[in-house]
């Protein structure tokens, strides 16, 4: 704001200064005019100069007035460019993100509009969830089966992974699934710029989040609610439900298993291999994430408030976890999602297994 202002003050003084010099220019050839002919007697160098009198009068003071206020000038001007400095970076920060994501929306794009078609698979420019065709290849028949791959809703993503998850995610793809790598390091097309690029465009399409000022905050900074409470409620009904109809023991098991609607999906598709396409193998038995069962989970948690812990924060890149667990930055936190109560049902599911 503030740097856009001192911006339009720059343009008009220049506008001024423009002006201030043709119309010098227009009145000092009008007045040469007016003196054709008397250049001989006029001659700046033909005039008798000032006596003593008025050099050393008049005139000095004049030059040391004029040197006084260039020098307010200086005072004056100096402090205040410090003081709108770091408005005109921020201005041109948030100048430089906006750019970023207009063209992060161009590589965001599907095929048919010329980009690299995440909107393609991720459910349009918002990113509301989509499907993706892949080929499975059965290793012990080496049958080759094609399949439709939930792609999860990404319009939340800042919501369950840090900037440095995402990008990691970008660049090296989950290299099993429709999602490829896009970075070079990962082997994929995109330069760093164009990465940049797509992580500033995905910020511009999240999802508000309750309790949380600051959309740019760490997602494990801000874990109040990212879900509405009536969502929740609505889940939770969903969850009951289904164990009602049979089809899941505990309200636990139906959690990890749910499909939540809006792109947004549960454990299983990590920890339960074939989920994301439709042929569940062991519910938890490990896909992208761990396998859970065999009491896995207790292990690794002999205390279950811990294990809460870390579901409701997610792992983070490097720091431990558990007994003997290292976070990979890629289990993400489901303290926004779901209630304190859910968590809990889904952690004693877990710790069946
Ligand atoms: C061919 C379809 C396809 C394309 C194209 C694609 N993705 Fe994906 N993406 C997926 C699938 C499927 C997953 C989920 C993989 C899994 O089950 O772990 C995914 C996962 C992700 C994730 C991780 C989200 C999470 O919660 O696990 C991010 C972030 C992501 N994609 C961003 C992008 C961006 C940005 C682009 C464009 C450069 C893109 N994707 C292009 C199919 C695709
Ligand atoms: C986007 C994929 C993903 C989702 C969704 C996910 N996890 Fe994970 N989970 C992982 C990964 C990957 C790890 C390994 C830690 C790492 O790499 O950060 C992990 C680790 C764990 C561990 C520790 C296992 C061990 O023995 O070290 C538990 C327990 C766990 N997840 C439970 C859950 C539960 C419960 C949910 C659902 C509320 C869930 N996960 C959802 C990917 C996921």
């Amino acid at each position: 704001m503030i740097a856009a202002t001192t911006t339009n003050l720059a343009w008009i003084i220049l506008a001024v200064v423009l002006v201030g010099w043709v119309l010098y220019g227009l009145f000092n050839i009008r007045s040469s005019r007016r003196e054709l002919g008397s250049e001989i007697e006029l001659a700046a160098n033909r005039k008798p100069y000032y006596d003593d009198e008025i050099l050393e009068g008049k005139k000095i003071e004049r030059t040391q007035l004029l040197g006084l206020a260039f020098l307010a000038i200086i005072t004056v001007s100096l402090p205040l460019y410090w003081v709108l400095e770091p408005g005109r970076q921020e201005g041109a920060e948030r100048g430089f993100d906006k750019r970023f994501a207009s063209w992060g929306s161009k590589l965001f794009a599907s095929t048919a509009d010329g980009g690299f078609n995440c909107a393609g698979c991720h459910g349009g420019m918002k990113a509301t969830g989509g499907n993706a065709p892949f080929a499975i290849t059965d290793v012990k028949t080496n049958e080759v089966k094609s399949v439709t791959w939930k792609a999860p809703a990404l319009n939340n993503v800042y919501h369950r992974f840090s900037e440095a998850e995402v990008r990691f995610i970008l660049e090296y793809g989950r290299p099993f699934s429709p999602m490829s790598p896009w970075g070079l390091v990962g082997g994929g097309p995109m330069n760093e710029q164009q990465i940049d690029n797509l992580i500033a465009y995905m910020r511009t399409i999240q999802v508000p989040r309750e309790n949380c000022d600051n959309p740019n905050d760490d997602a494990r900074t801000c874990l109040g609610g990212t879900m509405p409470a009536s969502s929740q409620k609505e889940i939770q009904a969903e969850a009951v439900r289904l164990v009602k109809s049979g089809a899941y023991k505990t309200v636990g098991e139906a959690l990890f298993n749910l499909d939540l609607g809006g792109g947004a999906y549960s454990c299983a598709r990590c920890h339960t291999k074939g989920w994301s396409y439709g042929d569940p193998q062991v519910t938890g038995g490990g896909a992208f994430g761990p396998n859970l069962t065999g009491g896995s989970s207790v292990r690794q948690f002999p205390n279950q408030d811990d294990m809460i812990a870390f579901i409701k924060g997610g792992s983070e890149y490097g720091k431990k976890y558990g007994e003997q667990g290292q976070g990979g930055g890629r289990m993400p936190g489901f303290g926004g999602i779901y209630s304190d109560e859910q968590i809990k049902s889904i952690v004693e599911y877990v710790r069946s297994l």
